[in-house]
């Protein structure tokens, strides 16, 4: 599948803008990264958030972006400048959080990393678009108010965009896709745990390819 040109500095609507899903990723065994991202870019999706969720996570994200260029090695679960840092260190391009604080955004910035930062609340989105960001993750976005939360937030949080994650499936995506303020989603759907586990390459292409007939 061909994939458009990125530029080298990325901002964090390209990160957004490339596919309708930024797909939420736990390795577990470092073997799997690479295989992985070949088979996420098989499928056409190449922005990955890999989350600092395991002691190998790192690693992972070191592995794909040494081997795997055409892919974008992003972090996940980023909770402290400590692992923007790190995320960095090991080649992440991007970074998403769960929550936002002052120091994780200016962490991202200081190692120039795009951060979506994870909000469920206005005083959330208030802060972080103080602090100058205005492309979000909403999280966890079923749980917290789903399509109706982001419906309500598009009169006074005009300007701002979102990337729903956390309950969002190949069922709902749609209906969160189809928002004018919503870019893209996220999901642990594409990486299931027993495709990594069988090394079933192949399942996660297809589940990926799935997604482009999401817009
Ligand atoms: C997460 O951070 O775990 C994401 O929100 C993924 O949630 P999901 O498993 O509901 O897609």
């Amino acid at each position: 599948m061909a994939l458009k040109n990125l530029p080298l500095t990325l901002t964090s609507l390209d990160v957004m803008q490339d596919a309708p899903v930024i797909p939420v990723i736990v390795l577990s065994d470092v073997n799997h990264a690479v295989p992985m991202a070949r088979a996420l870019v098989a499928g056409g999706i190449r922005m990955l958030e890999v989350t600092l969720r395991t002691p190998v996570a790192l690693q992972c994200i070191e592995r794909i972006a040494k081997e795997v260029p055409e892919a974008v090695a992003g972090a996940g679960t980023v909770r402290t400048p400590a692992e923007a840092q790190a995320a960095a260190r090991a080649g992440a391009r991007f970074a998403v959080s769960p929550g936002f604080t002052n120091a994780v955004g200016q962490a991202c910035k200081d190692h120039g990393l795009p951060l979506l930062p994870g909000v469920a609340t206005g005083s959330e989105i208030m802060m972080a678009s103080e602090a100058g960001f205005k492309e979000l993750k909403f999280f966890p976005a079923m749980q917290a108010g789903g399509p109706a939360m982001l419906k309500a937030w598009s009169g006074p949080f005009f300007d701002v965009k979102f990337c729903p994650t956390g309950g969002v499936s190949v069922q709902n995506a749609k209906e969160f896709l189809s928002l004018p303020n919503v870019v893209c989603v996220g999901g642990s759907w594409l990486v299931p745990n027993d495709a990594l586990q069988a090394a079933d390459w192949p399942r996660i292409t297809q589940l990926a390819s799935a997604c482009q007939e999401l817009l």
